[in-house]
């Protein structure tokens, strides 16, 4: 009657997916644990680890779980206890680990009978609460797992993309906060042609170079001429780090969802350790306060 379950982070925005490419971490994420219970509703009960509210309508993982409760014709709730690991605003996902850790833990407790998908269409009014707008490209690899594309939103269809073995990401967040929505305010809602082509040419090759495992293509196409150039802004010593990060190996860098962090894909453990000594020495150099993570994605 009760499932204890790892909700993970993950990266969104990899670098031309702008919305749509997403990937999943496998050491970092939240606990939750979901509960069966005899009072209908939903209900949150317990908090640890950042200030999130307790009322099912304000709290991205209460949302997600109304979405799927009001569909189900039960004659019993849940309750929701959240552990959380992912700082609000760090972009890593943290919205999403809560809005697909109810859903999840809740199908699983009633035999499953949603798909994934239909946990991630439940997920995305979660996810919408936090964003103020439908997006699942963090949603769909938490889910998933691997790379994920989101192909559409309405009707939702999800792609998983195969990830090649020895991919591993490193990611450092500085210790400042970034809305998803302000972030998404700054940008303009019409692009140059030319840059359209290059983005559209550099998704289709990475995702080539994912399928083939082909790591130079990877690399090739490991570039973001729309987004980036606005977002960077907001993020501290971005050009420095993402030099940084080139020069000792990586296969790109990007922003991380909406950023503050920033990620680089690294073919082999041994890089992705070198990318985050080199990484790291940048904001050392500059008291700035960052956690950072090696992670495999899985
Ligand atoms: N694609 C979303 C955005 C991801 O950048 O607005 C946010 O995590």
């Amino acid at each position: 009657n009760e499932i204890k379950i790892f909700s993970p982070a993950t990266v969104a925005n990899v670098a031309c997916g702008f919305d749509v490419l997403g990937f999943c971490l496998d050491n970092v994420g939240d606990n939750m644990v979901i509960r069966k219970t005899e009072k209908k509703g939903i209900s949150i009960t317990n908090i640890e680890g950042f200030d999130l509210p307790y009322e099912t309508e304000l709290n991205v993982a209460g949302v997600s779980a109304l979405a799927m409760y009001e569909v189900l014709d039960v004659d019993f709730g849940f309750e929701i206890e959240i552990y959380k690991n992912i700082k609000p605003g760090s972009g890593i996902g943290s919205s999403a680990a809560s809005a697909v850790g109810s859903v999840f833990g809740m199908n699983e407790l009633i035999g499953r009978p949603f798909n994934t998908t239909q946990l991630t269409e439940f997920a995305i009014k979660g996810e919408a609460l936090a964003s103020k707008c439908e997006h699942a490209d963090n949603l769909a690899p938490a889910l998933f797992g691997g790379f994920t594309l989101v192909k559409s939103v309405s009707p939702l269809k999800i792609l998983e993309i195969p990830t090649p073995n020895e991919l591993y990401a490193t990611i450092i967040h500085p210790q400042i906060e970034i809305k998803t929505s302000e972030a998404r305010a700054i940008l303009p809602s019409k692009v140059a042609l030319s840059d359209a082509i290059a983005q559209w040419a550099n998704v289709g090759s990475l995702v080539h170079g994912l399928h083939t495992n082909d790591y130079n293509l990877i690399k090739e196409s490991l570039h973001d001429g729309i987004v980036e150039p606005y977002r960077c802004k907001l993020i501290p010593h971005f050009k420095e780090i993402k030099e940084s990060a080139l020069n000792v190996g990586a296969l790109g860098v990007g922003i991380s969802g909406s950023g503050p962090s920033i990620f680089s894909l690294n073919k082999g453990l041994e890089t992705a350790n070198k990318v985050k000594d080199a990484m790291q020495n940048v904001y050392k150099n500059t008291g700035i306060e960052f956690d950072i993570h090696v992670s495999k994605i899985n």
